[in-house]
């Protein structure tokens, strides 16, 4: 049993099976299913878990209040890891009222069904539930349209005043927790990246409506961030509350993302040059990453942490490479502003990649960009060398004034 303030118990659970999330990003540290409960003259639960791990969720319940009846559910967000246990929990508690916004109960019907025992609730609407009452905030794309967030404050009698919001997907990050479930009583380490991973590649498109849901509870003194997925945040709080502020804002620092494919090894060679010349030209921050290597969702990470981009690929059957043109495609999706491009590329019989990227730049991703884009035909030469290191020096001043 885990316990987050008097009242309130994390249920949630963790998955560390999953290869891929939602069968697209990688779980090298597994992910949580956070639920929590609030044990209350009415006990209310917030979101439930991946539908798969359902009897531990309910043997987590009875760990807490037994036979009693749950009362409540607030589905703060619909996506399936949070909403997959909705049909089986009514089984369980067919008395249990869903509480939800009118775009949650829509959703709730298409995805299971579900018509009846609904309240539902606008924006600034609230529910007692004894010693707490539930504040209901409607957070639009963040990130689905029908997000809310929930605050629970408990009433003026109770000591120590602790108000907890329940924040959806919001604020969360991928990683299994490994024992401690609070902020506080973990190694947070691996977090912080992967916190940068999760917003960039799940809600990163959504700048605006986080930046509006972040004034929304601005000036709201909280001491618990329960998210759906990770830690459930206390001694960090202003911390992670400041680096959504930063993300949803496109804040970067001055660094340099350097990708670029390669299949015999000459773009490679390319892109060690633009480093070298970046580095040598006072740039500290620069990584460096071969797209058919690494998955694309720790080169978006790093897009949404540095202000510089250069990108490199072959030309392959008269077209751009595939895995770049998959890493442009998925930055193009995510509205990525306040950045700088530099490019190049490289051909063997026929140049395509450099002309591709450019169309990449042009017609989607509008980044701001930087230096001559260098088009090397079969191997480097001292010309295309000197072009590769006037790139990288190009970008470092860039980055650097
Ligand atoms: Fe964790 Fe948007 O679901």
């Amino acid at each position: 049993m885990q316990k987050i303030t008097e009242n309130i118990f994390y249920v949630g659970v963790n998955d560390r099976n999953k290869t891929l999330f939602e069968g697209l990003w990688p779980l090298p540290n597994g992910v949580s299913y956070n639920s929590y409960l609030i044990n209350d003259e009415k006990v209310c639960l917030t979101d439930t878990v991946e539908v798969d791990f359902f009897t531990q969720y309910l043997e987590h319940i009875r760990e807490v209040i037994g036979d009693r009846p749950v009362d409540y559910l607030v589905v703060n967000h619909m996506e399936p890891d949070h909403s997959g246990s909705l049909a089986l929990i009514r089984k369980y508690y067919p008395d249990i009222q869903i509480i939800g916004n009118k775009k949650t109960f829509q959703m709730m019907q298409g995805f299971y069904g579900i018509k009846d025992g609904l309240v539902e609730v606008a924006n600034g609407d609230s529910i007692k539930l004894g010693k707490h009452t539930l504040n209901f905030v409607l957070t639009p794309m963040v990130h689905w349209p029908e997000t809310m967030v929930t605050l629970c404050v408990p009433s003026a009698a109770m000591a120590p005043q602790q108000t907890v919001l329940f924040s959806g997907d919001a604020f969360g990050c991928f990683g299994a927790l490994n024992g401690g479930v609070i902020d506080e009583q973990i190694n947070c380490d691996i977090f912080w990246l992967e916190m940068v991973r999760y917003y960039s590649n799940i809600v990163g498109k959504y700048g605006t409506p986080v930046q509006n849901a972040l004034k929304k509870l601005a000036g709201v003194q909280l001491d618990y961030i329960c998210a759906t997925h990770g830690p459930v945040w206390h001694q960090y709080i202003d911390k992670v509350v400041a680096e959504y502020d930063r993300m949803s804002k496109y804040e970067t620092a001055s660094g340099l993302v350097i990708c670029y494919g390669t299949m015999y090894g000459n773009t490679e060679r390319a892109a060690e040059v633009i480093a070298r010349a970046a580095s040598e030209a006072g740039l500290k921050d620069i990584v460096m990453y071969n797209v058919s290597k690494t998955h694309h969702s720790y080169i978006i990470r790093d897009v949404f942490r540095y202000k510089g981009l250069i990108v490199g690929a072959p030309t392959y059957n008269t077209a751009l490479y595939h895995e770049m043109d998959v890493l442009l495609s998925e930055l193009a999706g995510k509205d990525i502003k306040n950045h700088l491009l530099g490019w190049f590329g490289s051909y063997g019989w026929a140049s395509k990649a450099v002309s591709e990227i450019a169309r990449w730049n042009q017609e989607k991703l509008h980044f701001e960009a930087v230096g001559e884009p260098v088009e090397i035909k079969q191997s480097l030469t001292p010309e295309t060398t000197a072009q590769c290191e006037a790139l990288g020096r190009a970008m470092a001043q860039r980055l650097l004034c």
